[in-house]
């Protein structure tokens, strides 16, 4: 953290949640809460409140959250310093200047060093692409068609022809080889010392959700193998949970997301106004990468190329969508090669139909599969209908598996009760249906994990703690913020428990300790969490006894869970014996009090 946390307290708190989201959100009152249509998701009726009273915002149908801090890092795109940067200069606070001696260079984390090396390396590249040296970059950039604002924007840059200048360049900023090496921009070797990775290439930055520099992809102008050079996975760069151009993508508000293969495609379909498009990064797809789409969207639409790699790959990511509880869609790019081919050649408004047109990422399965088998054949058109059948197996859902069932049937002639019959063979052969993971709610995409329901009863539990500071001494007996077993709701828990016992607890203070945008909207939805009753919430309105009621039981939840996971330990960490045998009779005693709340 650049600044002292007091500063950051202060600038917070001299920041009215409600006039900073009212310059960009249109809000309502109603009640204690204001609302409003969330500016982070598609929305018709407003479940975006911010809260005055904790100076807070949260968002219902998406998660977004927490404090006025993380309003303008979410809002802006803004990093953690320059939302506090922007809310000071609101505030008229000044900032104390930021100094980094080689003395705190060498003191600060890694990865903040890391981060700050790969910063300076984009904006060596960036000068080098606009200067003379740098001509031949520009040239093949101009060569395909990218205009100078989307050079920029993007950070485009160039790497020279010097094998060791980049390395000479970060060394005169003052950091030492081990990090410029383990930055993945240089290696070393006995022969040739530190030398550079990239030289002679267009160089593509590659940014994280915060527009963080955490690695490049360097292109070889023209033909030249490899074609592409990236960066390796250092601490700051994890390929499986980035996805390139989701930095801009995520606040293109179009209600699904493209997923394309290279980044020219991404910068090219951008530049045409398709700011939906994201890339993985020269590696495949990932899980980690689609439970990333799956915070802002439930639609994914490939864009993959459409040779036989593309299709083999596009296949294998709508796996991945499956299994993560995403529909998947296929644009077909017929008769181009890739989506930026295509845009140069038919221009935006046919890839807007394609998109419209989109293929069922099912059909667009059978399809490929069709492929494989001669239909003229009889032979090859039973095989074909019994991989089908087998394929249909893997929908559980009576009625998802029948519509499938029927449009693939029209779509290849077949009749429907044939293919019925099928299936029935198949499931009867197999024993099983294979079931998917249930696919969840739109408004409910990030609480589908199997412990989201415990972590349900925490967050509750936290959110009471921190509305209602009265109600602890009446249960601190029997909760600790060990209770909490994930490792971000124990940080929190603790420092509500503490901050109630010091009399002096602001959760949205608490929120910005955390740098990380996503920290900070689970901690903001560890603040917003309430039981829904017939009265609306039971936390706020409920009777004396409901109240009492939920209080015990959200008790008994979180600690069972706490008791459970401590059990579990046990096999592997003996020290956790006593934990278990404490949680056992707290656990005990609790089951047979009564919790009295005045209120
Ligand atoms: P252009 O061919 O310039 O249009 O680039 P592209 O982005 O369309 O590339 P392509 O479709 O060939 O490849 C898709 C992505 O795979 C690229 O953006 C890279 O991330 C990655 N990739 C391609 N070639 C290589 C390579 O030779 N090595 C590595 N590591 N990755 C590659
Ligand atoms: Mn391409």
């Amino acid at each position: 953290m650049y600044y002292p946390d007091e500063i950051i307290e202060e600038v917070r708190a001299r920041n009215n949640i409600v006039d900073v989201i009212s310059e960009h959100v249109r809000l309502q009152k109603k009640g204690s809460t204001y609302f409003g249509l969330c500016p982070f998701h598609n929305e018709k009726t407003p479940s975006f409140g911010v809260t005055p009273s904790k100076q807070m915002f949260y968002c219902f149908g998406c998660g977004a959250g927490g404090n006025v801090i993380s309003f303008l890092m979410q809002y802006e795109n803004a990093t953690f310093s320059e939302a506090v940067k922007m809310l000071a200069d609101r505030a008229g606070i000044k900032l104390p200047e930021v100094e980094m001696s080689a003395e705190m260079k060498k003191a600060a984390n890694e990865k903040q060093l890391l981060l700050e090396i790969n910063k300076e390396a984009a904006k060596y590249f960036y000068y080098a692409l606009r200067s003379p040296a740098g001509k031949h970059g520009y040239e093949y950039f101009k060569g395909r068609q990218l205009t100078d604002d989307t050079m920029k924007s993007w950070g485009l840059g160039y790497s020279n022809m010097y094998s060791d200048d980049l390395v000479k360049y970060l060394r005169s900023k003052g950091y030492k080889d081990e990090m410029i090496v383990k930055s993945g921009l240089a290696s070393h070797d006995e022969k040739h010392g530190t030398h550079d990775k990239f030289w002679n290439r267009v160089m593509f930055p590659i940014q994280d959700i915060n527009h963080r520099v955490i690695g490049f992809g360097g292109r070889v102008m023209g033909e030249g193998e490899p074609k592409y050079l990236n960066s390796p996975e250092t601490p700051v760069f994890d390929k499986s949970r980035n996805l390139y151009g989701l930095n801009f993508a995520r606040s293109s508000k179009k209600g699904h997301m493209i997923l394309c293969e290279g980044y020219m495609d991404v910068i090219a379909m951008h530049q045409a106004g398709f700011n939906e498009a994201v890339a993985s990064l020269g590696t495949a797809f990932t899980s980690g990468q689609a439970n990333i789409l799956k915070r802002f969207t439930q639609d994914v639409i490939l864009s993959y190329d459409s040779d036989g790699a593309g299709t083999k790959a596009a296949i294998r990511a709508i796996g991945i969508l499956r299994e993560n509880g995403l529909s998947g869609r296929v644009l077909d790019l017929k008769p181009y090669k890739d989506p930026d081919e295509f845009i140069k050649n038919l221009g935006k408004e046919e890839f807007e139909k394609r998109i419209a047109n989109a293929r069922n990422s099912f059909y667009f399965e059978i399809d490929v599969l069709s492929r494989n088998f001669d239909l003229s054949d009889p032979d090859g058109k039973t095989r074909f209908h019994k991989e089908i059948a087998g394929k249909l197996c893997s929908f559980a859902d009576d009625v998802e598996r029948n519509n499938y069932l029927e449009g693939i049937c029209r779509e290849y002639s077949v009749n429907p009760e044939s293919m019925r019959k099928l299936v029935g063979t198949v499931v009867a052969q197999t024993g099983l249906i294979k079931p998917l993971k249930p696919r969840p709610l739109p408004t409910d995409n990030k609480k589908n994990a199997p412990e989201e329901g415990l972590k349900t009863a925490q967050r509750i539990l936290i959110t009471w703690l921190s509305e209602e500071p009265e109600i602890y001494p009446k249960i601190s007996e029997y909760i600790s913020p060990s209770d909490f077993t994930d490792e971000l709701y124990a940080k929190v828990a603790k420092k509500v428990i503490t901050g109630i016992e010091n009399a002096n607890l602001i959760p949205a203070s608490i929120i910005s300790e955390f740098e990380d945008e996503e920290e900070q909207k689970i901690v903001a939805s560890m603040f917003n969490t309430g039981i829904s009753g017939p009265e609306g919430n039971i936390i706020e309105n409920g009777s004396k006894l409901d109240r009492e009621h939920a209080l015990k039981e959200i008790l008994i939840k979180v600690k069972e869970n706490s008791y459970e996971y401590n059990s579990k330990k046990l096999s592997s960490d003996v020290a956790a014996l006593d934990d278990v045998i404490k949680g056992k009779k707290q656990l005990e005693r609790l089951r047979g009090i009564q919790i009295t709340l005045d209120k």
